[in-house]
């Protein structure tokens, strides 16, 4: 039985290698593919792996730390303590020498009997980019962290994966990420899965902590991070708000608002949109105004490649969350169709799904390629319940865990990649050049009608 099952998955894997390249050399929807890779059953371990805080025995050691990008050459430092510290982040290029410093905010959050840590962040820079940096936090020598700054030009490298949890298939993915270099992580939603136990935030906070700490984070919001109770906490947000900044005050077009922000990466050669799915979109609301603010600013002359994050999939072809999408794409598709977007990547639906260039639902040469890539590995398992037959505009999907890379290398070729999370191995199961539209002479046009 078992070994009648493995040798099928290797005959289907033979398949899937060969549709996946020859996706990559037609035209993206001439060939529509339903993977048929069976995933193994979860191992009894997978479902929670709540970490605990343990090693913080004086209250003071920093834990939960991440880095966000702020402009060009900043780097914001978050940090948690159980007790009062200071929010002091040191930092140099030499191992144990901490020449520069900077000093931040410190805030904390109830919610509901629960009383957050102390939480801290910090802006440091400038720094110099593709740089190694050390740097210790609350001046507690225990912990030492480094990182390396992001280079400021292409090739860049991206890890783009949502709907992490923290699960026996989550620690799988981190370490698949962690088995070959990056420079960004870019993050659709959806990230603890706490689900109103906020000591779940906390557990989640460890477990990216060693990812995390060392290369920038950059996420938007998920359902999930909603957490609102009907009387007792009727304000969104308000855990991920207070443990997730990001540098919506920064940039050529501050936001004003977490949920919904923008940054441009190497030296302006990548243009990043974090959409907010779960605050309103609709024309006349602030992230509307907002992001045709941003893309007015977007000057395509410079900007090989735009690309946008949203949570609830505006394309999808999982019966999962069908439609939940569908109101923030009519009122914002074409915006982004405007400025030639190059790529949109999604969450929610736990899943991978790629579809060709879209546009107003049709396959369109100059619309961007829209990829669901909700499949970091939490716990409510995988959507694998499909609309039969495949749409021709879906170019390849497949219910399994895993996690996506876009390495922009150059000006006009981006390489976007698929690992399926096979337990212990990430196996390329899809992969695919995306062409910047800046560059193809059929869809090049000055600045839109907006
Ligand atoms: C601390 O927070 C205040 C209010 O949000 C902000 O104006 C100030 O710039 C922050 N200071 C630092 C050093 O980050
Ligand atoms: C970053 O630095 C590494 C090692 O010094 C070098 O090999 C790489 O080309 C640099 N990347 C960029 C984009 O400058
Ligand atoms: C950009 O990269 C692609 C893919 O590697 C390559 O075919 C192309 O020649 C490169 N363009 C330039 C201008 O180097
Ligand atoms: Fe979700």
């Amino acid at each position: 039985m078992a070994t009648g099952r493995s040798s099928s998955n290797s005959m289907a894997l033979a398949l899937l290698v060969l549709a996946a390249s020859a996706a990559s050399l037609l035209p993206a929807a001439s060939l529509s593919v339903t993977s048929p890779y069976v995933r193994p059953a979860p191992r009894p371990d997978a479902l929670s792996l709540l970490q605990d805080d343990d090693d913080d025995d004086d209250g003071q050691t920093p834990q939960q730390v991440h880095i966000s990008v702020v402009g060009p050459d900043k780097m914001r430092v978050t940090w948690i303590t159980d007790d009062d510290a200071p929010a002091i982040v040191e930092y140099g290029t030499t191992s144990g020498q901490y020449p520069l410093s900077a000093t931040g905010n410190t805030t904390t959050y109830s919610y509901v009997l629960y009383k957050s840590g102390n939480i801290h962040d910090a802006v440091i820079g400038p720094l110099k980019p593709n740089t190694t940096y050390y740097y210790r936090c609350s001046s507690n020598p225990k912990r030492e962290f480094s990182f390396r700054t992001p280079p400021a030009t292409l090739p860049f490298k991206f890890v783009i994966v949502g709907d992490f949890g923290q699960t026996g298939w989550t620690e799988s993915t981190l370490k698949h990420i962690a088995a070959a270099d990056y420079d960004m992580l870019l993050l659709p939603g959806d990230l603890s899965y706490a689900d109103f136990i906020q000591p779940r935030w906390d557990s989640y906070g460890r477990l990216v902590d060693p990812l995390a700490s060392a290369r920038p984070w950059m996420v938007t919001e998920g359902n999930h991070e909603i957490e609102k109770l009907p009387l007792v906490e009727t304000e969104p947000f308000k855990a991920y708000n207070a443990r997730w900044r990001m540098p919506y005050d920064a940039g050529a077009s501050p936001s004003g608002d977490n949920l919904y922000y923008s940054f441009d990466v190497a030296g302006g050669a990548v243009h990043v949109i974090m959409l907010g799915s779960y605050t309103d979109y609709d024309t006349g609301s602030a992230q509307h105004s907002w992001l045709r603010r941003d893309l007015a600013a977007v000057d395509r002359g410079r900007t090989a490649f735009v690309v946008a994050l949203v949570h609830a999939p505006w394309y999808n072809s999982n019966r999962a969350h069908q439609g939940e999408g569908d109101a923030m794409r009519d009122a914002m598709e074409a915006l982004l169709y405007g400025v030639r977007v190059d790529a949109v990547f999604a969450g929610h639906v736990h899943a991978y799904e790629r579809f060709a260039r879209v546009y107003a639902g049709k396959e369109d040469p100059c619309g961007p390629v829209y990829v669901t890539i909700g499949d970091g590995g939490n716990r409510e398992g995988l959507a694998d319940k499909y609309i039969d037959p495949q749409p021709a505009i879906s170019a390849f999907r497949e219910a399994s865990f895993g996690h996506g890379r876009l390495e922009v290398v150059n000006a006009t070729h981006a390489l976007w990649t698929w690992h399926r999370n096979d337990d212990d191995e990430a196996v390329v199961a899809d992969q695919v050049w995306i062409t910047s539209l800046a560059a193809s002479p059929a869809c090049h046009r000055s600045k839109s009608k907006m």
